[in-house]
């Protein structure tokens, strides 16, 4: 990793695949530093293969407060406060009408959805605030803006997000900025939960990943509560 007085500390939740895997892989190359973490212990240990020290990856469960907060208090002792948090992290629900959903199902969407998100700045953010600078990116949705059949317990969750992340900005010190962001489509395992095999029509991760992380690292505080689109 190339160090430079512009490298950023980068907190991503949800690494271990996905948008998370390649904003991994992209922030990497541009020198920045990546703070990770998921669920599954397998992807973490090859992602500490991939990319070493001064990156860190750690198996982190966001829906539990304790995990979370075991996680913020060694990340930030060793390393401190992130500039960039990305709350990326997130699950869907297996297709189907809202009634059909079993409880344990809705449940967990609305743990790793808001509540997950919410451990997450709860046990980060104050270090920020202390630094009175950072971003917070709370990943919301197209579906956190407009709804759809099948998927009303993600739906619900992201227009949680989009609500949640502009209250938070208004609690921010100025210097500081929280925003909801709409990814836009893209190939992963959650479109294809959802949009079945139509979702190989869409960009892969990586493509993504190469107008995300520009578009991310330009959030300034002059951004504050707005809900942002990744422009693909
Ligand atoms: N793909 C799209 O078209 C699209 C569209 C709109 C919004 N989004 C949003 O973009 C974000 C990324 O989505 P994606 O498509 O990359 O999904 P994905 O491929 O399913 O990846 C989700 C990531 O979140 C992690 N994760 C899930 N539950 C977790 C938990 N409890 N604790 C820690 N990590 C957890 C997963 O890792 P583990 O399984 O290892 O925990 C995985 O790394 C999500 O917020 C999603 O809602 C995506």
């Amino acid at each position: 990793m190339s160090k430079s007085a512009n490298s950023r500390i980068v907190l991503i939740t949800g690494v271990t695949k996905g948008l998370g895997e390649a904003m991994t892989a992209k922030f990497a190359s541009l020198g920045h530093r990546v703070i990770g973490c998921g669920r599954q212990a397998t992807a973490i240990e090859s992602l500490r293969g991939r990319y070493s020290a001064p990156h860190r990856f750690d198996v982190v469960d966001v829906s539990s407060d304790a995990d979370v907060a075991r996680w913020a208090k060694s990340v930030l002792s060793e390393i401190g406060p992130p500039d960039l948090l990305l709350n990326n992290a997130a699950i869907i629900n297996r297709n189907a009408a809202l009634w059909d959903v079993p409880v344990a199902e809705f449940d967990a969407v609305i743990d790793v959805n808001i509540k997950g998100v919410t451990n997450v700045i709860r046990h980060f953010v104050p270090s920020m605030i202390e630094q009175r600078c950072g971003v917070i990116v709370n990943f919301s949705s197209g579906w956190g803006r407009s709804a759809s059949s099948d998927v009303a317990p993600y739906c619900a969750s992201k227009w949680a997000i989009e609500g949640l992340t502009q209250s938070m900005a208004q609690e921010l010190p100025d210097g500081m900025a929280a925003i909801p962001l709409d990814p836009g489509i893209i190939n992963t395992e959650m479109l294809r939960s959802c949009f079945g095999p139509s979702a190989s029509r869409y960009p892969d991760p990586v493509q993504w990943a190469e107008v995300a992380v520009p578009f991310l690292l330009q959030i300034s505080a002059k951004d504050n509560g707005e809900p942002l689109s990744v422009p693909i």
